[in-house]
């Protein structure tokens, strides 16, 4: 076992399974997001449902946490061998003929989202915790779109956002294609699995600011 958890490749498909499964997050996360520009009471009745709901409070959201540090323990563990792995650097490195800017720079986009994590949890996690277990105040329904709203009014904030949905788009661009093949799947769909792994990484980021823009705009309409 130990062998297997040493081995190179073991480590890539770990970190290519643990990205996969931040990639269904992500699709849910964007899903629920997306509903508060056409629907406030959609997004509330949702965001109700996924704070109160016990099963994704107590067992999908740890399971969330675990998945996320895991995948970028495992990414600093991945850079960290494979520069170890070549004792004498290149004399001269020309990383670009072979390799794209996104898959050398995973480390560098990866860096800014677990910034942006942050950000985000000192946005809104933290203020939900002390608002369900340090004030303790009774469950109000309809309170998410406001409180959500009231989060993108600084303009310095949403394009510290829209900043960091560009460096998501990077990360998946290389990440979520190259997950395809460090799991092994190699066959006729390989090509089409590498054309949705690139759309996604440009939609979904792309959805993620057009939110963040509707929501700063929505605030000043009132
Ligand atoms: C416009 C974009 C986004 C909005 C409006 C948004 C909004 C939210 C909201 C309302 C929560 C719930 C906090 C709570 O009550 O627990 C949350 C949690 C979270 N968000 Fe986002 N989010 C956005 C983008 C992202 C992105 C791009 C990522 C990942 C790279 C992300 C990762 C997370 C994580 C990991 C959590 C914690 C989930 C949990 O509660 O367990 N978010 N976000």
């Amino acid at each position: 076992m130990s062998g297997l958890i040493k081995s190179s490749i073991a480590r890539k498909v770990a970190m290519a399974l643990s990205g996969l499964f931040l990639v269904f997050f992500l699709l849910q996360h964007f899903s629920i997001n997306f509903t508060s520009i056409f629907s406030p009471d959609l997004f509330n009745e949702l965001s109700h449902f996924m704070g109160t709901n016990p099963i994704v409070q107590f067992a999908l959201q740890p399971v969330l946490i675990f998945g996320v540090v895991f995948h970028f323990v495992m990414g600093f563990i991945l850079e960290i061998k494979n520069r170890n792995a070549r004792a004498v650097k290149y004399a001269k490195y020309n990383g670009g003929a072979n390799a794209s800017w996104m898959s050398r720079n995973m480390i560098l986009s990866g860096l800014v989202i677990l910034a942006f994590l942050g950000l985000h949890f000192y946005d809104f996690w933290v203020p939900e915790l002390v608002h369900k277990y340090v004030e303790a105040h009774p469950e109000d329904p309809t309170r998410y779109y406001h409180e959500l709203q009231d989060k993108f009014i600084s303009p310095v904030r949403t394009g510290l956002y829209i900043i960091s949905f560009v460096f998501l788009a990077l990360h998946l661009w290389h990440g979520f294609a190259s997950s395809f093949q460090s799991v092994g799947f190699n066959n006729k769909f390989s090509v089409a699995a590498t054309k949705f792994a690139k759309a996604f990484a440009i939609v979904i980021p792309l959805g993620f600011i057009i939110i963040s823009i509707v929501l700063h705009l929505s605030k000043h309409s009132h």
